[in-house]
């Protein structure tokens, strides 16, 4: 079903990613393969959907799930629920490694102590036979521990040819900073990556998205209607799977417009709240800035005067670039503009 809200797994129901997919598979052998796009775009479909076709075990760790201050705690945490998740495929391979016990279905990880697995141990392990290891949201991997998460993927990168390590994100930049693509100090400084950037789909991908979906759920809308939709959420197929739902669900067009800029306030919200958690000004510097941009001032001279006006005081010309910098690096704007329209809306309101 097209219009499923959960990340696709089978390749019939993934619109329009034949070429990324194959280009996936095409590329599974290869040591790293990064996965980026905005949030919505289709990343762990895609991943999904590839994992399955290729047959191959795999394991996925969802680190959307650490916090920011995470520790070994949580890594190992997330790691056991991916290989309690994929069991069965890999069980010979962990059956007898020192700091691994196999209670049931799960399985568990000693992270400390004089029994504990290091992360280089275990996946020199899981090379006994070919795996794939995806990470789903790895730039939240930055922070103190990452250097050594690093050194062991590189480590991996060099001695286990048969690991195959899929990272996605959807703050783009943060993602290739926890890379290290350009950082000489970067234990992955250097080495070759594959890279896949999922784009929004075409207008008329998106206008045929929506009418075989709705077509698949028997419900009969009017073009204008799809028209509206992809002209208000662009291509991104996450909204257009989610205002999908609405409809079908009975909603007209304003309460599906509605409905998605209150998910789309919440997560900006979430993002300013974790910059007021840095400090008060940040905070609001961060709210300003999103605001002046919603309301298009699109240079850097506009957008200066209009955060000084909103602020009340005057700004170091670096305080903005940084602000611009992390902006752009988490994926919510480029060169002044919101990459996600739901996102420009929302901002007015925060
Ligand atoms: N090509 C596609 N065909 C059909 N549905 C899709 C496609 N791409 C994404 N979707 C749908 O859009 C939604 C978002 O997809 P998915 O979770 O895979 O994206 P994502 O990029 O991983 O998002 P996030 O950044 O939030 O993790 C899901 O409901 C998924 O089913
Ligand atoms: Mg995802």
């Amino acid at each position: 079903m097209l219009f499923d809200e959960r990340p696709k797994t089978r390749r019939e129901d993934l619109f329009n990613r034949d070429e990324e997919l194959n280009q996936l598979l095409a590329n599974l052998h290869r040591p790293l393969i990064v996965v980026s796009g905005v949030r919505r775009i289709g990343k762990t479909s895609l991943l999904l959907v590839a994992l399955n076709e290729s047959k191959l075990p795999f394991i996925l760790v969802d680190a959307r799930k650490l916090k920011d201050n995470y520790g070994w705690k949580d890594v190992y945490g997330l790691l056991s629920q991916a290989l309690s998740s994929s069991l069965d495929k890999i069980v010979d391979v962990i059956r007898k490694v020192r700091g691994v016990s196999i209670l049931g279905t799960s399985v568990e990880l000693s992270w400390k102590g004089k029994r504990y697995v290091s992360l280089a141990d275990l996946f020199d392990h899981l090379n006994q036979k070919r795996i794939v290891i995806a990470i789903d949201e790895a730039q939240r991997l930055r922070g103190p521990l990452s250097r050594e998460i690093r050194e062991a993927i590189a480590h991996a990168y060099d001695y286990d040819r048969n690991l195959t390590f899929i990272l996605t994100g959807s703050e783009v930049g943060l993602l290739y900073d926890f890379v290290g693509v350009e950082d000489h100090d970067s234990p992955l400084y250097g080495r070759y990556f594959y890279e896949l950037r999922l784009d929004r789909f075409s207008r008329e991908s998106g206008v045929e998205f929506l009418r075989r979906g709705f077509k698949e759920a028997g419900k009969n809308v009017d073009e204008g209607m799809i028209q509206e939709i992809v002209n208000f959420f662009d291509g991104i197929p996450g909204w257009l799977t989610l205002a999908g739902n609405y409809v079908v669900a009975g909603k007209n067009i304003e309460e599906v417009k509605e409905m998605s800029l209150g998910v789309a306030v919440n997560e900006i919200s979430n993002l300013v709240r974790s910059k007021r958690n840095v400090s008060e000004i940040v905070g609001r510097r961060y709210r300003h800035t999103l605001k002046c941009i919603s309301e298009g001032n699109n240079s850097w001279s506009k957008l200066y005067e209009c955060l000084t006006r909103r602020e009340g005081s005057t700004l170091s010309s670096n305080s903005l670039s940084n602000i611009l910098q992390q902006l752009e690096k988490m994926s919510i704007i480029h060169d002044y503009e919101f990459l996600d329209p739901v996102y420009r809306e929302a901002v007015k309101r925060l």
